[in-house]
């Protein structure tokens, strides 16, 4: 068995950057790394373990000798390499949403279910950023039957990349200094102001990334269609974590789910930290989840509108958990199960 034969596809975008870095951080193992991007960026120059290495443009030729992808580097991007890495034995774990719903694709928060990677043909998905940080807290209460979700996302700028942050920054600056800004990015102007729409509009009224919410959401914790599922996405003027109001109903059956009881579950639950004591104002914010691993929850509460319900906050780092850190924790299990070519 040798170690993996690693590339880092979109290395110099934002979500790319912070697979670099995670990267480092985990310690993944590897036998070679190479980095790569559009002919735009490449030549420029990654530092990666003390080691600096230079940009290659992505082209299917350079994929030969790679056995394990992690790409960020757009949809289309994933959709002219993914069949060229599958073709020369290698596997793509992709960020962007070009296959998570395909039925042969494993979409996966590594520790929710890892199970599903057993089954990857090629190619593993990651679930869109405000999905993944749902997973980790809901995945431990799914053993009370979830009936109904309403999830309201408040999701930052950086979750659409550089261009959307530097938006955001121009934006604010112009508006302080009352000079006249054009938005390219959004459709209306980020600074000082929340935009109820992200992604494009579907025909039955939802966007596209509210519907990636409840799509993913069945697919990832195998829920019938039955469990209906609600979200309202929004934009908001912060550069980086996204917050969720969340209300779960439980079955009927499952007895009265409590405050309490959650409370205690996600205290012990994988990837989550609980903040959760009001009468001291301590409460998660979007700041406290800026460039650390774990999903915040706080809040946690009876929901008034169910029989059966809780509702609970929770804020995490959107280019950690809901993107880059999922990616390398699936190459690292990827790798410990030796489910890459020449495990
Ligand atoms: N930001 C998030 O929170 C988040 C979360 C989940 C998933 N995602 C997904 O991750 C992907 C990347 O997002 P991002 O925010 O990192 O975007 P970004 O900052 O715009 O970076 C895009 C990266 O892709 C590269 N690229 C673009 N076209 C390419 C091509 N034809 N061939 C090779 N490389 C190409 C770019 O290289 P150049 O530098 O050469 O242009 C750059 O490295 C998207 O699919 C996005 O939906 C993002």
């Amino acid at each position: 068995m040798r170690k993996p034969r690693i590339a880092i596809l979109g290395a110099t975008g934002v979500v790319g950057r912070e697979i670099t870095k995670i990267s480092e951080e985990l310690n993944i193992e590897y036998e070679s790394i190479k980095f790569l991007s559009s002919a735009k960026s490449a030549g420029s120059k990654i530092n990666f373990k003390e080691q600096e290495y230079v940009v290659e443009e992505a082209k299917p030729e350079v994929f030969d000798d790679v056995d394990i992808v992690m790409a960020s580097a757009g949809g289309s991007t994933s959709k002219l390499f993914a069949p060229e890495i599958v073709k020369r034995g290698g596997m793509i774990i992709d960020n962007s949403s070009a296959y998570r719903m395909e039925k042969d694709v494993p979409l996966v928060i590594a520790g929710v279910n890892d199970e599903d990677l057993k089954w990857h043909s090629g190619i593993v998905a990651n679930p869109n950023c405000s999905t993944s940080q749902l997973m980790l807290v809901l995945e431990p209460l799914k053993k009370f039957g979830i009936k109904r979700l309403i999830v309201s996302t408040y999701q930052s700028v950086s979750g659409a990349g550089l261009a959307a942050m530097n938006e955001l920054r121009d934006d604010t600056k112009a508006r302080l200094e009352g000079k006249p800004f054009e938005n390219k990015c959004f459709k209306k102007p980020i600074s000082f102001n929340i935009i109820p729409q992200i992604d494009v509009f579907c025909e039955n009224g939802y966007t596209k990334e509210e519907m990636k919410v409840v799509n993913e959401t069945r697919k990832i914790l195998h829920l019938s269609d039955d469990v209906k599922i609600s979200c309202t996405a929004a934009r908001v003027p912060v550069f980086r974590g996204h917050s969720e109001a969340v209300d779960i109903e439980f079955e009927e059956n499952a007895g009265m789910v409590t405050p309490a009881e959650v409370r205690s579950i996600l205290e012990n639950a994988y990837g989550v930290k609980v903040i959760d004591n009001p009468d001291n104002f301590e409460y998660p914010t979007t700041r406290d989840a800026d460039g650390v691993d774990p999903v915040f929850v706080g809040r946690i509460r009876q929901n008034l509108a169910f029989d059966n319900g809780i509702s609970l906050w929770c804020v995490a780092d959107n280019l950690r958990i809901g993107a880059a850190l999922n990616t390398v924790r699936i190459c690292k299990k990827v790798t410990e199960m030796g489910l890459y070519r020449g495990a």
